[in-house]
C-alpha cells in the first residue's frame, strides 16, 4: 500500500517551475531565483538546499503560491522575505525604507580593501552619509571592529529600520555604531569629526528626475531614497564640500551614483581639491562609484 501522506504531499520543484513562469509572464526580471528564494524562505532553508526539500506540507505549498502572487504584483522580493545582504550581515527591510543592492557591495568591498591599507595600530573613523537600513555602516562595523562609525539618514521611516538592525547587530556582539537624524547637505554636518575621518561612504539619493522605474522600485523604495534632482546630483553636489571638510589628509571617499554620472561625480571631487579620483564600474560594466583622497598623509 503507497503511503497516502507521501503520495499526496505536492512535489517542491514543479511548484518552482510553476512558479517562475509566472513571475516571467509578470515581467519579473530574474524568475527563476525569486521562485527560488520565495520556496526557500517558506521553507525555513536557503536556495542551495532546495534540491533536498522534494516534498512539501500543503500550507507551505500554499503561503508559497501567495507569496508568489504577491511577488507576481511586483512586490519586492526582499519585502517579502523581509531581508536583505550587505558584506557578511543581513539587515532587515520592508517598507519606507530602499533595499540595499548588490551593486552596493562593489562600494563596500572597496571600502573595506581602503580600511586595510591603514596602519594595523590605527582604529579607523568612518562615515556612511544616507545609510538608510544601515546597510553599509553595520557591514563595516561587522568586519572591522576596531573602527568608530558613524552613519546619517533624514527620513524617520528609514532611520526606525537603521536602529532596529544596528539593535540586530549590537545584539549579536557587533561593535556598536552611531546614527545621526540629520540632513547631508547641511553644511555644518557632524561638525565635531572635521578633519578626523578616515573614510566616508555614500550611496545617496542619485536618479535623475523623471526617470523611468520597475515598478518594484517606483511604487516600493521611498521617493526620497531615490531621485537627486534634475541631472541626479543635488545631494552629492551638496555633500562634496562637507566630504572635503570631514576627511583628514590622505582620507578617503567612494561615493555611489547614476550611470550618467561618472564623470560629472569625478569633475565635482577634483573641482574640491580632491587626488587619485577614479571612477568604478559596476558588474555590468556600467559607472557606478567615484573614490577620491584628499591631498596630504595621515
Ligand atoms: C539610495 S538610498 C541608500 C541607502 C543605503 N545607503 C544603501 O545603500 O542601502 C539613499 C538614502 O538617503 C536618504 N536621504 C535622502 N536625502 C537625504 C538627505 N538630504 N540627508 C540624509 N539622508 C538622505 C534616503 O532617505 C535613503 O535612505
Amino acid at each position: 500500500m503507497p503511503d497516502d501522506a507521501t503520495t499526496e504531499r505536492p512535489r517542491l520543484r514543479p511548484l518552482i517551475v510553476a512558479a517562475a513562469e509566472r513571475l516571467a509572464a509578470a515581467g519579473v526580471g530574474s524568475p527563476l531565483p525569486d521562485a527560488e528564494s520565495l520556496a526557500a524562505h517558506v521553507l525555513g532553508t536557503d536556495r542551495m538546499r532546495l534540491a533536498m526539500v522534494p516534498m512539501v506540507e500543503q500550507d507551505q505549498a500554499d503561503r508559497f503560491e501567495q507569496l508568489v502572487a504577491q511577488r507576481a504584483a511586483r512586490i519586492p522580493l526582499q519585502h517579502l522575505t523581509g531581508t536583505a545582504a550587505m558584506g557578511e550581515i543581513e539587515l532587515a527591510v520592508g517598507p519606507g525604507v530602499f533595499v540595499p543592492r548588490p551593486e552596493t557591495e562593489l562600494l563596500f568591498a572597496w571600502a573595506l580593501a581602503q580600511l586595510e591599507t591603514l596602519p594595523h595600530d590605527h582604529q579607523p573613523v568612518v562615515v556612511d552619509l544616507c545609510t538608510g537600513t544601515g546597510a553599509l555602516a553595520l557591514a563595516l562595523a561587522h568586519a572591522r571592529p576596531d573602527a568608530t562609525v558613524h552613519a546619517v539618514e533624514l527620513e524617520p521611516e528609514a532611520l526606525s529600520w537603521a536602529r532596529r538592525n544596528a539593535d540586530t547587530r549590537i545584539a549579536d556582539g557587533d561593535t556598536p555604531i552611531t546614527l545621526y537624524a540629520d540632513d547631508v547637505t547641511d553644511p555644518d554636518l557632524l561638525a565635531d569629526l572635521s578633519g578626523r575621518v578616515d573614510l566616508l561612504v555614500s550611496n545617496p539619493p542619485y536618479i535623475p528626475d523623471g526617470a523611468v522605474l520597475d515598478p518594484e522600485v517606483a511604487d516600493h523604495d521611498p521617493h526620497r531614497a531615490l531621485f537627486g534632482g534634475p541631472d541626479g546630483l543635488d545631494v552629492i553636489r551638496a555633500m562634496v564640500p562637507t566630504i572635503a571638510r570631514l576627511l583628514r589628509p590622505g582620507g578617503a571617499t567612494g561615493i555611489e551614483h547614476d550611470d550618467t554620472n561618472g564623470a560629472g561625480v569625478a569633475t565635482l571631487l577634483r573641482a574640491h581639491d580632491f587626488t587619485a579620483v577614479a571612477e568604478h564600474p559596476d558588474l555590468a560594466g556600467k559607472p557606478r562609484f567615484v573614490v577620491a583622497t584628499r591631498p596630504g598623509k595621515l
